[in-house]
């Protein structure tokens, strides 16, 4: 039997010289690790001496603290009924009715419940986009002026919008981008959305940065269901490697999602004022050091040097697994990519949700910009999209275009913390069942039916990039490279 402490012994350990936390009921001395944190020391100061467990547990997959303590750093246990009782953090909107999400319409209305529900913190978390907003908010605005266009006198009662997602059958074209924390907005975490995915036949991609260990994530997962891990490469790469090495040996993982358009981090307000952060903003030095200590963490460490050269050999010497790259924004890189087959079997047309570049272009003027200059992409890679997804006809326009899938980021975390494991299905049943019906009235019955014929583009043909292709010089670089 260890030693067991007293709640108020451990709390005189409380700084630099001697930091102490409890971690559910263990005493933990992290005296050396304080400046190591990535997140950064004050956020374990913050907890110095008292019981950590309600802060660490949402944002810190199991195995963290085993990863990056020395075993003897585990001084013993705490006596629990000498711990203090704290106060838990007021919703923003508190007394708020339980919703039942059965009643719940639409996406708007699911982001609505879950601001009301969740903590502050991870609101600003989940809500924040760079700077202005301008992209996060164009991503939707970009399908609504699409306009439709419906072929009536059709018997489309058989309508059917499974399909081939990367080789893996699956029951609708929208599967779950990768997010981290999902805890943050409800305990049941990934594990709850991969329920939920099950239960629909949905592919989901799970975060580098997820709350939850991808072996419990994918535990439980059917024969039918398929998953893809999404890379942030550490810049300790021997970190990456191992993480890759344990993919490799989950079968239900089938690809591996190399994300790329967050090489640094944006500057997310909502988030420097919510994060739990506000007496640190008075202490901003510039956006890449003031982010709020969580996603700072998630960003620590991060190898801002990937490049096409070099990044995807490395990846080939790891894993057999296909790879997708995500963040892609233009036709040029769109065309590097396909250069890159087989290893690379798809890319995702993203600008991380407005999160990184702030009037970044949204998947659907890339699409368009594809579609201008290197069509021939379409039949060589597979093409994904995400960002401002919010209704059966954003998905139909994006498949329109020539998208196989569409991913939705937000959508499901907003589903979570709303409703947990049913916020999810009804969030992903909502967008099927508006995907039919938009199909439907347009005259379809299956996803590959649909093209171009089905939409008007011009309000936004006069937005795409019209300047020089630029693949020229791409192909002559590659010819002698590949
Ligand atoms: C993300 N996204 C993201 N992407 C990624 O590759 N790795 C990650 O860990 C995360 N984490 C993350 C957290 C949160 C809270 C959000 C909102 C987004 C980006 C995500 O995969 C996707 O590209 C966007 O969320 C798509 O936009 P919508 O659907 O949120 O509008
Ligand atoms: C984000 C990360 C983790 O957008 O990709 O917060």
């Amino acid at each position: 039997m260890g030693k067991v402490f007293d709640a108020a012994e451990v709390a005189k350990h409380n700084s630099t010289e001697s930091c102490w936390v409890i971690i559910h009921g263990k005493v933990y001395d992290v005296t050396d690790f304080v400046t190591d944190h990535p997140g950064g020391a004050k956020v374990i100061l913050r907890l110095a001496g008292k019981d950590a467990t309600d802060e660490f547990d949402p944002v810190h997959p199991e195995g963290t603290l085993e990863e990056n303590l020395k075993p003897e750093a585990c001084l013993g246990d705490v006596d629990l009924s000498t711990i203090p009782k704290s106060e838990p953090e007021p919703a923003p909107q508190s007394n708020v009715e339980e919703i039942p999400v059965q009643s719940l319409l639409n996406m708007d209305e699911f982001e609505k419940v879950a601001t009301a529900k969740i903590s502050k913190k991870a609101w600003a978390y989940y809500y924040s986009a760079a700077d202005n907003l301008i992209t996060k908010r164009f991503n939707t605005e970009v399908f609504r002026s699409i306009l439709l266009r419906p072929r009536v006198f059709i018997d489309c009662t058989e309508c059917n919008i499974s399909t081939k997602l990367l080789d893996n059958q699956v029951s609708m074209p929208i599967y779950v981008s990768p997010a981290a924390m999902a805890r943050l907005g409800h305990p049941s975490g990934e594990a709850g959305i991969a329920e939920a995915c099950r239960s629909f036949g949905a592919m989901q991609i799970i975060s580098n940065s997820a709350s939850m260990t991808p072996e419990q994530i994918v535990t439980g997962a059917s024969p039918e269901q398929s998953f893809g891990w999404q890379l942030y490469v550490q810049e300790e790469r021997s970190r990456s490697e191992k993480m890759i090495a344990r993919i490799n040996k989950l079968s239900a993982i089938k690809f591996l999602v190399l994300t790329l358009d967050t090489p640094v981090m944006g500057k997310r307000e909502d988030d420097l004022r919510g994060g739990n952060v506000i007496n640190e903003i008075t202490e901003i030095k510039s956006p890449e050091v003031s982010q709020n200590a969580d996603e700072r963490a998630v960003f620590q460490g991060l190898d801002p040097t990937l490049n096409w050269k070099e990044t995807l050999k490395w990846i080939a010497k790891h894993t057999k697994l296909p790879v997708v790259l995500k963040g892609i924004q233009t036709h040029e890189d769109a065309y590097i990519a396909s250069l890159h087959t087989p290893q690379v079997k798809g890319i995702i047309l993203s600008n991380h949700g407005g999160r990184s570049l702030d009037t970044s272009p949204p998947a659907v003027h890339t699409l368009l910009e594809m579609r201008k200059y290197c069509p021939e992409v379409f039949d060589k890679i597979e093409v994904l999209v995400d960002g401002g997804i919010r209704r059966g006809t954003d998905v139909v326009k994006a498949l329109c275009l020539g998208a196989r899938g569409v991913g939705i980021g937000r959508p499901a975390l907003w589903g979570l913390s709303a409703g947990g494991v049913d916020g999810v299905k009804r969030t992903l049943q909502i967008l099927a069942d508006e995907t039919r019906t938009c199909m439907r009235l347009l005259g379809v019955e299956k996803v590959d039916q649909l093209g171009m014929q089905h939409i008007n583009t011009r309000l936004i043909d006069q937005q795409i990039y019209d300047g020089p292709s630029g693949l020229e010089s791409i192909r002559a670089e590659f010819r002698s490279r590949l």
